[in-house]
């Protein structure tokens, strides 16, 4: 004889329900998220993320000439709010006032980029970087940092090319294990990529090592990433990357999405600190890639409602 089941009376905070929200309108699994790669055409890309670690989709596949124009447009606009400096394309960069905290030679970041101009925001609406995006990391995407690199003659890491993974957070025991990706990148090319141009830097196939590359490893194995003004190149968290030296004059200039696992810190301040009005130009998607959906980092006053659900 079986017993009669109990009517239990779920008493739950409104906070958990919050916290356990499945969020509507994106692929809810791998499955959903293969289904709208392959609606856009952009199976190969994947299977070179996958592969090699990196992938560059073309001008016109990933981003239109206007979108590139525009971006090309309101970076170079930040880039002499912030300097003080009228800069062009075809010339080299000089000392200004301007320090971006690495102050590293012939090159600097322009930091926070999203909020900076609407040609930027408006970026994160691009239907391939969000599905690359999304695949890579599962659906558990957030904007850690919007950064242009802005990098002139005779700027870069030398030789040595500044190899590195962005995969964060992994334990030295592997109990965290760097074999999910927990980061992804996205750099909008601006100017012409060339090795002597002062291209990214990669080791095909690194990711898979699971592991950040000692030093001066990898160097002769890396590969100049080339690729023209327009192009998107994705690349994931744990690939060994840097970047060329640049040999030829003019900027070599690019706007790069730093997205990592929601359960990562980002880099650059978002999520309550994005106004309302930024979030209600965009979708669901744009908010809880910029964190609005997150209820963690409250003080004695205790949980309170997501900037989401101000929306
Ligand atoms: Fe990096």
């Amino acid at each position: 004889m079986s017993a009669k089941p109990v009517d239990v009376k779920v008493d739950q905070p409104p906070i958990f329900e919050t916290i356990q929200r499945i969020p509507d309108a994106v692929p809810k699994n791998q499955k959903e998220r293969l289904a709208l790669i392959q609606s856009l055409g952009l199976e190969k890309y994947i299977v070179e993320l996958e592969t090699m670690g990196y992938t560059v989709v073309p001008p016109g596949v990933g981003c239109s000439d206007e979108e590139t124009q525009r971006i090309t447009d309101a970076v170079m606009r930040i880039l002499e709010k912030r300097t003080g400096q009228k800069y062009d394309l075809n010339g080299n960069g000089r000392e200004t006032a301007y320090k971006d905290g690495l102050d590293a030679h012939n090159q600097f970041q322009l930091y926070y980029m999203l909020m900076a101009d609407r040609a930027c925001e408006d970026w994160l609406d691009n239907k391939v970087l969000r599905a690359i995006i999304d695949y890579a990391l599962r659906g558990q995407a957030q904007l850690c940092s919007m950064v242009s690199f802005v990098k002139w003659r005779d700027g870069g890491y030398g030789n040595k090319l500044g190899l590195h993974t962005d995969s964060q957070g992994a334990s030295p025991e592997g109990v965290l294990t760097l074999s999910h990706q927990v980061a992804c990148n996205v750099a909008l090319v601006l100017t012409p990529y060339t090795k002597d141009d002062g291209a990214l830097a990669v080791i095909p196939g690194s990711h898979l090592y699971y592991r950040q590359p000692r030093f001066e490893e990898g160097i002769e194995e890396a590969v100049s990433v080339d690729a023209p003004v327009g192009s998107m190149i994705f690349w994931v968290g744990n690939l060994w990357h840097g970047a060329y030296p640049k040999v030829t004059d003019g900027l070599r200039l690019n706007l790069t999405g730093n997205f990592n696992n929601k359960a990562f810190k980002t880099l650059e301040n978002y999520g309550r600190h994005v106004p309302l009005e930024v979030l209600r130009r965009h979708d669901k998607w744009f908010a809880r890639t910029l964190g609005a959906d997150e209820v963690y980092g409250w003080g004695e006053e205790g949980p309170k409602p997501p900037l989401i659900d101000q929306i």
